[in-house]
Parts: structure tokens; C-alpha cells; sequence
């Protein structure tokens, strides 16, 4: 499997709760590593584009309200297989169904309040990556 870059948001729930190093913690023991990182609140234009493809899902203004209501951890992940290996350390979108030992099973709250983000594709990774970071950012 190849060396693969994806992108991470720790969001809102988890840097209130002040989770971001239990969460890294998850994130490194699986051997991703943090090329990139840092904390920034997103404005209302950012999460709108950023999750411009729910636009029409019911839950779209919740989502957009509650990725602007705390500051986030914006990241690049780098290792083997990395988009499929972060989303398997993050667990189901709804923590009910995530299985044991990961980060959506022991942190997040709800569907909505997750505590972490991760891409799903590699197209995906590369335009989320290059809408938060620009390419002297990142150090891998
Ligand atoms: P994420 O991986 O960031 O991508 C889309 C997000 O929409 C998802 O995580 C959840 O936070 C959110 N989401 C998905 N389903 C629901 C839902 N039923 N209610 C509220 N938010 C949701």
C-alpha cells in the first residue's frame, strides 16, 4: 500500500472538551503521522464551501452552526493507506455504531457532534488539504 496524504478536522466537541491530544494520541498510535496542523475557528463561508456537497441534507444549517460555534484542529495525515487507516481509527459517522476503541466510540456525542472529520477519497483529501493548507505548511 502506498504512502498516502488525508486531511483531519478535530471539531468543535472535542477541542471544548479539550480532547485534541486524546484524539492525536489515536492518531499517532495507529501510525499516522501529523505533517501538518493548527487550530483555527472556521468562518461561516469556510463550512458552508467545505461541506458544500450536504447542502441540500436536512441537517446542512446544524452542521454548519456547530462547525463555527468552537474553534477546530485542521490537520494533514501521512502513512500507509492513510485515508482508509484514519477512517477506520475514527470509527462510524454515528458513535452508536462505532466500533471499540475508536476515537467516534470513546469521544463523540452524536451523528452531528462527532469529534473528528476525515476524507474519503483521494480526490477528496487533496482539494480538502489544499483549501486549508498551503503546500510550505506541510512537512512530512
Ligand atoms: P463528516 O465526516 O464531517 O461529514 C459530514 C458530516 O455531517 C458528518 O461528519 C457529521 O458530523 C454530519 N452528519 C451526518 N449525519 C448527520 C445527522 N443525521 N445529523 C447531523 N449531522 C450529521
Amino acid at each position: 500500500m502506498a504512502i498516502q496524504r488525508t486531511f483531519s478536522i478535530i471539531k468543535p466537541d472535542a477541542t471544548k472538551r479539550n480532547l485534541t491530544g486524546a484524539v492525536n494520541a489515536k492518531i499517532e498510535a495507529a501510525g499516522l503521522r501529523i505533517i501538518a496542523q493548527k487550530r483555527i475557528r472556521m468562518t461561516r463561508a469556510n463550512a458552508e464551501t467545505f461541506y458544500a456537497v450536504h447542502k441540500d441534507r436536512p441537517f446542512f444549517g446544524e452542521l454548519v452552526e456547530f462547525m463555527i460555534s468552537e474553534p477546530v484542529v485542521v490537520q494533514v495525515l501521512e502513512g500507509e493507506g492513510a485515508i482508509a487507516k484514519y477512517r477506520e481509527v475514527m470509527g462510524a459517522t454515528d458513535p452508536a455504531e462505532a466500533a471499540e476503541g475508536t476515537i467516534r466510540k470513546e469521544f463523540a456525542l452524536s451523528k452531528g457532534e462527532n469529534s473528528v472529520h476525515g476524507s474519503d477519497a483521494p480526490e477528496t483529501a487533496a482539494e480538502e488539504i489544499a483549501y486549508f493548507f498551503a503546500g510550505m505548511e506541510i512537512t512530512g
